[in-house]
C-alpha cells in the first residue's frame, strides 16, 4: 500500500528519495513526504498532498543538502488523505515513516497525552514517533528504545526512523510489512520494495518477519525477533525497468495489455522439454513427490489473482481430474478450515506481499497441507521465501494498479501445472498434449485481438453515460465475467456485477431493462447453446446485448445487440483469451470517462495491509 523509501550515504539523497517515491507511487498516491537531517543537523520535512511530482517541486525550491533521510507515499487508512496526516510523523528530534496499519493507536494516543505529547494527526503513525520519543532515557540508544518500544504496538507495519541526534543511523522494523535493505557502496538504502532502489542499487537484503536492522553508510546490523544478531544474505536482482517509458502507448495499463503475448511467451519459454512434455525447473524431487501424491488443491487468493484461481478450478476439476476449492484470503484467514486429505495449498499473487493472502499461508502451516505451493510474479517477495515451493509468472513489472498481465499469466502457469499433473499423475495425456499446443499458439492469437482494437474503441463510446452493467458467462468464462466486470469497476468507476448467465433468472434478471448493458461472454464450446437460451430471456426484456464471440457461434445480430467477433480459439486457453478484449473496453471506457486509469482513485498497487 503506501511506499517507503531510506536513504543514508555520503552524497546528497534528496533526489534518491523522489526518485525513489516517484517509482513507488503506484503503490499509494493520497499525498507524499519526505523527511531529511540537513549538514546543520536540521530535521527538515516536506509534505504535500497528491501526487510525488508535487512535493519534488516543493523540495526543489529549497536545493536541500542531506546524507540522511527517510520518505513516504501514503494511501490513507487512518485520517483522510492530507498534508497533516502525510508522513513522515515526527516527534521532536524523531521522524518516522510507516506501512501497515497500528491496532492499538487509540490506547496509546490516549497514554501519549496524559504523558503531554500532542498530536497533529489523524494517523495511527504519530503514536510511533512519539512513542519512541517517550521513551527515551539519558545514554539510551535509538536501537535500544526501539527494540522497547516493539512489544507495545499491535499490528502489522514496516517502520524506517530517523532521530536528528544521530543523523548516521537509520532504524529499521519489519512486523507484517515488507522491508527491504538496499546495499550500495559507502552508502546504504531502504524501501518497501526493490522497485524503489533500482535507481541506485541491485543488491538487496530481504528483511524477514521480526527483523530489527541499524543501518549506516558502511554498515548493516539485523537482529531477528529473538534479539540475535543474524546475518541475512544479500541478493542480486536483475531487473531493469525503464519507468519513463510507456513507449507508444499513453498508460502503463494500456501497454501492459498489449504486452501480454510477450508476457506469455516468456512464462511459457523453458517450461517444455525436448518432447514438450512441461517441466518446471523450480520443483525439485522432493516437490514432484508431493505433487504426485495431490488429491485436492485449496486455493487462496484476493482480487484478480482469486480470479485466476477460479478458473484454475474449471481446470483442475475437468482435465486434471483434482479437487479443487477457491477461496478468498481474507475469508479463509479468519474462518476454521478443514483441510481435506492429500491437500496442497496454492496461492496466487501477484506482488507476493499481500496481506491477506500471507497470512492464510501462515495459517496453513498449522493445517497440515502436503505442501504450500505459490504462484507469484515478484522474485524474493515474501511469498515466495514463506512458501515451499513457488513458480514464476514471467509478466514483468506491472505498474498499473488494474492488473492485466499479471492475471493472463497467471493463468498461462496454472495451466502448464494443469498438464504437469496431468502427466505426473498418469491421468489423460491427450489432455496434455492439447493443453501444451493450445498454449503454444496463445500469443499468436492474442496478438489478433489487437486487431480488432479500433472496433472495440468504438464500442467504449456506448458506455460514456451508463451507470451500470452486467457480466456474464458460463463454465470457466464464468470467472471471466467477474474479472471483466472488476476490471471496468476499477477503473472507470461504473458499477458493473459478473453472474454465471443460468443463475440470471434467480434474481438479477429483474435489472434488465432497454437501459441495462449486458457484456457476455460466449465463445462456441459445450455451453453455447445454454448460453444462447439466456441470452434469448435478456433479448426478450430489452437489455443492451454485447457478445464476444467466435466465427463459428453462429450468432446473428438483431435489434439492441453488438456481436465481436474474434478469431476461434482452442477451448483449454479460451479464458486468457477472452480477458484480453475485455481490458479492452474497460481501458477505453475509462479514457472516455477521463478517470486516473493507472492511479485510480482510493486503491493501491499492493495491498499490504488488511
Ligand atoms: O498482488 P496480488 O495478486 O495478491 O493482488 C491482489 C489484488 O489486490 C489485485 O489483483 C487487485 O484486485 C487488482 N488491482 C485488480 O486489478
Amino acid at each position: 500500500m503506501c511506499g517507503i523509501v531510506g536513504a543514508i550515504a555520503q552524497r546528497n539523497i534528496v533526489k534518491i528519495l523522489i526518485e525513489g517515491l516517484r517509482r513507488l507511487e503506484y503503490r499509494g498516491y493520497d499525498s507524499s513526504g519526505l523527511a531529511v537531517i540537513n549538514d546543520k543537523k536540521n530535521l527538515i520535512r516536506f509534505r504535500e498532498i497528491g501526487q510525488v511530482h508535487i512535493l519534488a517541486k516543493e523540495v526543489e525550491k529549497h536545493n536541500i543538502v542531506s546524507n540522511v533521510g527517510i520518505a513516504h507515499t501514503r494511501w490513507a487508512t487512518h485520517g483522510k488523505p492530507s498534508k497533516k496526516n502525510a508522513h513522515p510523523h515526527i516527534s521532536e528530534y524523531i521522524a518516522v515513516v510507516h506501512n501497515g496499519i497500528i491496532e492499538n493507536y487509540q490506547e496509546l494516543r490516549e497514554q501519549l497525552k496524559k504523558q503531554q505529547y500532542i498530536f497533529n494527526s489523524e494517523t495511527d503513525t504519530e503514536v510511533i514517533a512519539h512513542l519512541i520519543h517517550s521513551e527515551f532515557k539519558e545514554g539510551y540508544t535509538l536501537i535500544e528504545v526501539v527494540k522497547l518500544i516493539i512489544p507495545k504496538l499491535k499490528g502489522a507495519y514496516g517502520i524506517v526512523i530517523m532521530d536528528r541526534r544521530t543523523p548516521d543511523l537509520l532504524v529499521a522494523v519489519r512486523y507484517g510489512s515488507p522491508l527491504i535493505i538496499g546495499l550500495g557502496i559507502g552508502e546504504n538504502f531502504l524501501a518497501s520494495d526493490q522497485l524503489a532502489l533500482l535507481h541506485v542499487t541491485h543488491h538487496f537484503i530481504y528483511l524477514n518477519e521480526g527483523d530489527i536492522a541499524e543501518i549506516t553508510c558502511k554498515k548493516v546490523n539485523i537482529v531477528d525477533k529473538q534479539g540475535i544478531n543474524v546475518e541475512r544474505k544479500p541478493i542480486k536482482v536483475d531487473i531493469q525497468y525503464n519507468f519513463d517509458n510507456k513507449g507508444i502507448y499513453n498508460h502503463y495499463m494500456q501497454k501492459e495489455i498489449h504486452e501480454q503475448p510477450l508476457a506469455i511467451k516468456n512464462t511459457l519459454h523453458g517450461r517444455f522439454d525436448q518432447n514438450n512434455n512441461v517441466i518446471f525447473t523450480e520443483l525439485d524431487k522432493k516437490a514432484q513427490n508431493i505433487l504426485s501424491k495431490v488429491e485436492h488443491i485449496q486455493i487462496i487468493a484476493c482480487g484478480t489473482s482469486y480470479n485466476a484461481g477460479m478458473v484454475a478450478r474449471y481446470w483442475f476439476e475437468s482435465l486434471a481430474i483434482i479437487s479443487c476449492d477457491v477461496e478468498i484470503a481474507s475469508e479463509y484467514r479468519y474462518r476454521k478450515p478443514i483441510r481435506r486429505k492429500n491437500s496442497l495449498l496454492l496461492t496466487i499473487c501477484q506482488s507476493g506481499e499481500t496481506a491477506d493472502t500471507l497470512a492464510a499461508l501462515r495459517l496453513s502451516k498449522n493445517l497440515n497441507y502436503l505442501a504450500s505451493l505459490a504462484i507469484c510474479n515478484v522474485l524474493g517477495s515474501s511469498l515466495i521465501r514463506e512458501s515451499d515451493f513457488s513458480l514464476m509468472t514471467k509478466a514483468g513489472i506491472e505498474i498499473s494498479v488494474a492488473s492485466t498481465k499479471a492475471f493472463t499469466t497467471q493463468l498461462t502457469v496454472l495451466l502448464l501445472l494443469v498438464a504437469y499433473l496431468i502427466r505426473l499423475q498418469n491421468k489423460n495425456i491427450l489432455f496434455e498434449r492439447n493443453i501444451v499446443k493450445a498454449l503454444y499458439n496463445l500469443p499468436f492469437h492474442i496478438e489478433n485481438i489487437f486487431l480488432q482494437e479500433k472496433n472495440i474503441k468504438s464500442l467504449a463510446k456506448d458506455f460514456s453515460s451508463i451507470n451500470n452493467v452486467l457480466f456474464i458467462g458460463r463454465g470457466d468464462q464464468f470467472p471471466i465475467a467477474v474479472e471483466g466486470a472488476l476490471k471496468l469497476k476499477e477503473i472507470s468507476y461504473i458499477h458493473a456485477e459478473a453472474y454465471p448467465a443460468g443463475e440470471l433468472k434467480h434474481g438479477p434478471l429483474a435489472l434488465v431493462d432497454t437501459n441495462m448493458p449486458v457484456i457476455i461472454i460466449a465463445p462456441n464450446n459445450k455451453l453455447l447453446e445454454k448460453l444462447k437460451s439466456n441470452i434469448e430471456e435478456i433479448h426478450t426484456r430489452g437489455g443492451l446485448i454485447y457478445i464476444f464471440t467466435d466465427k463459428n457461434a453462429g450468432f446473428i445480430n438483431s435489434k439492441n445487440m453488438k456481436i465481436i467477433v474474434l478469431p476461434n480459439i482452442e477451448e483449454f486457453t479460451a479464458p486468457i483469451f477472452y480477458i484480453v478484449p475485455l481490458q479492452l473496453l474497460s481501458y477505453y471506457i475509462a479514457l472516455i470517462k477521463g478517470t486516473n486509469i493507472d492511479q485510480p482513485r482510493n486503491l493501491a498497487k499492493s495491498v499490504t495491509v488488511e
